[in-house]
């Protein structure tokens, strides 16, 4: 019942606020008919990662967890002229999936796709000297929060948005005696946030459409 009401409040909202985008429609339709988890943002939160990219006026943006490129293709609707998203996925087939939706989306020059595990991924931009960058999504495996916040770090200045979803999971993350790995790492990383003196950071609780869940906004200082 409650989880109607959610869906139907985030359609609603969806309907008013943010107009269909052939693109996006496309990248979602092609991502089911691959057999893709419909993991990705929903269209609300997608709308409002472009917004929080367009406020920080981003350049260069850097995704952890590309699905297929849905929550990609709304980051780089938002980046400012000449600006670039590098976003990492581990899974090859969601990979190509993804390079499909983003240059049907005309984005293929903007956006570079780079498979492999992230914590591999993010060493090499690194050594690469890659970044800063302006804006960081963190949406990936959940039990590696905590080290893609300490390479998000590496990878930062001050005015970098670092940005995660999924940390709140139905209410799991109170739960100290979680075994679950997803768990222990979405609290780990909250902790790794509140002992870390060069970010300001808070979590917000959502429901909607994906039922009751989080995102972390933090402020590089
Ligand atoms: N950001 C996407 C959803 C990402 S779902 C959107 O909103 O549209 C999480 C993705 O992270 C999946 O595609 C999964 O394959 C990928 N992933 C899981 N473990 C990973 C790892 N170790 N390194 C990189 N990507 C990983
Ligand atoms: C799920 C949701 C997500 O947003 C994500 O990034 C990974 C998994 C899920 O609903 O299981
Ligand atoms: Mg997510």
């Amino acid at each position: 019942m409650v989880q109607e009401l959610w869906t139907a409040i985030d359609d609603y909202i969806t309907a008013l606020l943010v107009p269909p985008d052939a693109p996006l429609q496309v990248a979602l339709e092609a991502s089911a008919k691959a057999g893709l988890p419909p993991h990705q943002v929903s269209p609300s939160q997608g709308k409002l990662l472009q917004l929080l990219a367009r406020l920080r006026g981003a350049q260069n943006i850097l995704e952890i967890g590309t699905l297929g490129g849905y929550s990609t293709i709304w980051l780089a609707g938002g980046l400012s002229e000449r600006g670039r998203v590098v976003t990492l996925e581990s899974d090859a087939g969601h990979a190509e999936v993804a390079r499909t939706n983003i240059a049907r989306a005309g984005l293929a020059e903007v956006v570079e796709v780079r498979v492999g595990p992230a914590l591999d991924t993010l060493s090499r931009l690194v050594q690469e000297g890659a970044g800063p960058f302006d804006l960081i999504f963190i949406d990936a495996d959940k039990a590696n929060n905590d080290r893609y916040f300490h390479w998000a770090l590496e990878l930062s200045e001050t005015g970098t948005l670092i940005i995660a979803d999924n940390v709140v999971r139905s209410g799991a993350i109170v739960d100290d005696a979680s075994t679950d790995p997803s768990v222990m790492g979405a609290r780990r990383f909250m902790e790794a946030l509140a002992a870390e003196p060069r970010v300001s950071a808070t979590a917000l609780q959502t429901v909607g459409a994906k039922g009751h869940d989080g995102f972390v906004v933090a402020l590089v200082l």
